[in-house]
């Protein structure tokens, strides 16, 4: 800044001079109404109007003026000030408006696009199956029990009074895991939970135990080596036969409708007694195929019932064996085939649906999506 002059003519200050104002108004006019974008226009804000601006210049030497032409020269670049601010507010308005009407074009999304889905996948019906099942037991107030699939021989056997020459106990039949003389194998029935949930759970006891379980069988249409068991085990004072007839019933309706039926039919299993297996009656003719050789049921074999599973009173010898006092406790138990209870429930034939993992296979069934 130049110090005090009283002498010269303030027209002689060039920053000051009216045509130098006027050329610095134009010149920056000239740069805000050339830019494109209020980024630029920030820039050019600040190189006109801004601390090292010309203008700004321009108002240090108005100090020193003599006192009389201040005011002329400060009105001038007051005014030159004001025309700039203007044109930058004016400019900031346009710009922003188009960039605004820009990045809402931009990001516009078409909302009635049609959208690729990725598939979804369903519940697998086993999966469905087990869940319904349980379901209704632990409407009941049961418990769901779970045990390992890698299981001790002795609990998959022994422990259920399955003696040591049972011919279930045969190798045709159960997968031992090596080496042998550890004695585990891949459990062949879901029942070992029972004689688990007896060692280790407080009386009275209901529970249930769905699960996987393990045979050396042919793979085909009616056999899987791995396939599901629902298990079912009761233990309180005065159980009966009457009270594991009543609960098969309840599932039985819960699962196919008011209007099933079910039989009892006299069996032997180490671990009950008496035994039974319970049987639905054939979906398909309804019994009526019995004794009708002209039209013959493929799904009974014509025999009017379908095998569910297998039940009856726990043997005496098993409760004993968990220590529990057959004077004072009595109980039953059930374990029928998950796999089998679908194909019956939604009339599938072939049981390798079940496992090459088919969406469509899954989607189709009913209960089988959630
Ligand atoms: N574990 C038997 C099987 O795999 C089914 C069975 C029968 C389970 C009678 C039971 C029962 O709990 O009491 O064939």
């Amino acid at each position: 800044m130049s110090g005090p002059n009283t002498n010269y003519d303030p027209v002689q200050v060039t920053p000051l001079d009216a045509d130098h104002v006027e050329a610095m108004v134009a010149d920056a006019l000239e740069a805000i109404g050339s830019v494109t974008t209020t980024a630029e226009l920030k820039t050019v804000r600040i190189a006109h109007t801004g601390d090292r601006s010309p203008l700004a210049l321009a108002y240090r030497e108005i100090g020193a003026l003599p006192p009389h032409a201040r005011k002329d020269a400060g009105q001038r670049l007051g005014q030159a000030r004001a025309r700039l601010n203007q044109a930058v507010a004016e400019r900031q308005e346009v710009l922003a408006a188009a960039e605004l009407e820009a990045r809402l074009v931009e990001e516009t999304v078409d909302v009635t696009l049609p959208v690729e889905l990725a598939p979804r996948g369903a519940v697998h019906p086993i999966t469905a199956m087990m869940d319904m099942m349980s379901d209704v037991f632990l409407a009941l107030g049961w418990e769901v029990a779970e045990g390992p699939e890698l299981e001790a021989e002795w609990l998959n056997f022994d422990a259920l009074n399955t003696g040591p020459d049972h011919p279930a106990r045969g190798l045709t039949d159960t997968l031992f895991v090596e080496p042998t003389e550890n004695h585990t194998l891949m459990r062949t029935q879901t029942s070992p939970v029972q004689a688990r949930a007896l060692l280790s759970r407080d009386l009275p006891l209901y529970v249930v135990c769905p699960g996987k379980v393990y045979r050396a069988d042919e793979y085909d249409a009616t056999h899987l080596p791995v396939f599901h068991q629902l298990e079912g085990l009761v233990v309180d004072k005065g159980i009966s036969m009457a009270h594991l007839k009543g609960s098969l019933d309840h599932l039985a309706r819960a699962l196919f409708g008011d209007d099933v039926e079910t039989r009892l039919r006299p069996h032997f299993f180490p671990f009950t007694e008496p035994s039974a297996e319970i049987d639905l009656l054939c979906f398909v003719c309804h019994g009526t195929s019995v004794g009708d050789p002209d039209h013959p049921c493929r799904t009974c074999r014509s025999e009017g019932w379908i095998e569910w599973g297998g039940c009856g009173v726990v043997n005496p010898r098993v409760l004993a064996a968990a220590g529990i006092d057959t004077d004072v406790y009595s109980g039953f138990a059930f374990g029928m085939g998950i796999d089998r209870t679908v194909m019956f429930r939604n009339a599938a034939t072939d049981l390798r649906d079940f496992v090459e993992g088919d969406v469509r296979f899954s989607r189709s069934l009913k209960g089988g999506a959630r």
